[in-house]
């Protein structure tokens, strides 16, 4: 039986179960998460173990990156079968900070990202969010000092700000993006699809199905916009409530108007029912 890892639960806890690695020279992965693991997180963690001895995941359901009217309260939360799953992952160090020792009473402290976090895209439906990942990730990055930190480029927009605020503020962190793990019919996979109904779970992929076939159609050739019209107009039949469909240049997240300014990438979010999802694709 694989051995479990340590958990530790504040920041004193965490140094010194971190101090040994160190001091063997050992290279330290962190997987930031907001635990709810499912196979594109333990698709990190399989991309950590190449890049460092010492793999360190992190499970904090992050308060500041929600707004008062999002799932925060009811955010699945899972911790005994995602020990497991870690376990099972040859983890060594699991972070999973209280509230408390995250944000001690009086912290007043809280980073401000621009460029690719004001792009117009997630930022617009959700003015916080950045702000309050940017926080919380530059303190788990300053909380474990890893040598790598990987993210999944199903959040692109994240992985792009997060890519940026390692670079302004020096952190001695390389950020790497993993590509996004799906299911056999395209969905990609999230946390959140624990949300859908069995109708809404089967009307899912069609975002990703846009995707593909949007990313083709460009690639040919054919108007940008008249494309991406096209898929908002699909996306919107099968009974999506579109936040946006647009195309971007992959590294700024700026609008970008032809082939020849890229390399672009895709990005979509749109609810079903009660439930927002994004996707997003290299074209
Ligand atoms: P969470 O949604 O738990 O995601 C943790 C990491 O897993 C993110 O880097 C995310 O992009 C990646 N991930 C999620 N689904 C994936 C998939 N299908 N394929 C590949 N990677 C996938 O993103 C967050 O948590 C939080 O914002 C966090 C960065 C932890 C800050 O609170």
């Amino acid at each position: 039986m694989a051995k479990r890892p340590i958990i530790a639960r504040s920041v004193p806890t965490l140094r010194k179960a971190l101090a040994p690695f160190r001091k063997k020279g050992d290279r330290i992965a962190l997987v930031p998460t907001m635990g709810a693991l499912h196979q594109g997180h333990l698709t990190l963690v399989k991309e950590a173990h190449k890049r460092a001895e010492r793999v360190v995941v992190s499970i904090f359901v992050n308060p500041t990156q929600f707004a008062p009217h999002e799932d925060f309260g009811s955010y699945p939360r899972t911790f005994d079968s995602d020990v497991k799953a870690l376990t099972e992952a040859k983890v060594d160090l699991v972070w999973a900070p209280t509230a408390a020792a995250m944000y001690p009473e009086g912290f007043a402290t809280r980073i401000a990202p621009e460029g690719a976090a004001l792009a117009g895209l997630e930022d617009k439906f959700r003015p916080h969010f950045f702000g309050g990942v940017t926080t919380v990730v530059s303190k788990l990055f300053t909380q474990v000092m890893p040598d790598v930190a990987l993210f999944g480029q199903k959040d692109y927009q994240q992985l792009r700000v997060v890519t940026q605020m390692a670079k302004d503020l020096d952190l001695p962190v390389k950020v790497v993006g993993v590509p996004t793990v799906r299911e056999k019919d395209g969905l990609a996979l999230s946390s959140r699809n624990a949300y859908l109904s069995l109708p809404e779970r089967t009307l899912a992929p069609t975002l990703a199905r846009v995707l593909k076939a949007s990313a083709v159609r460009i690639k040919k050739g054919e108007p940008i916009e008249m494309v991406l019209e096209e898929g908002r107009a699909e996306i919107a039949q099968a009974g999506f409530a579109v936040d946006y469909l647009e195309a971007r240049h992959a590294v700024s997240l700026a609008p970008i108007a032809s082939l020849k300014d890229g390399p672009i990438r895709l990005l979509v979010a749109a609810k079903l029912g009660k439930t927002r999802l994004i996707d997003n694709i290299g074209v």
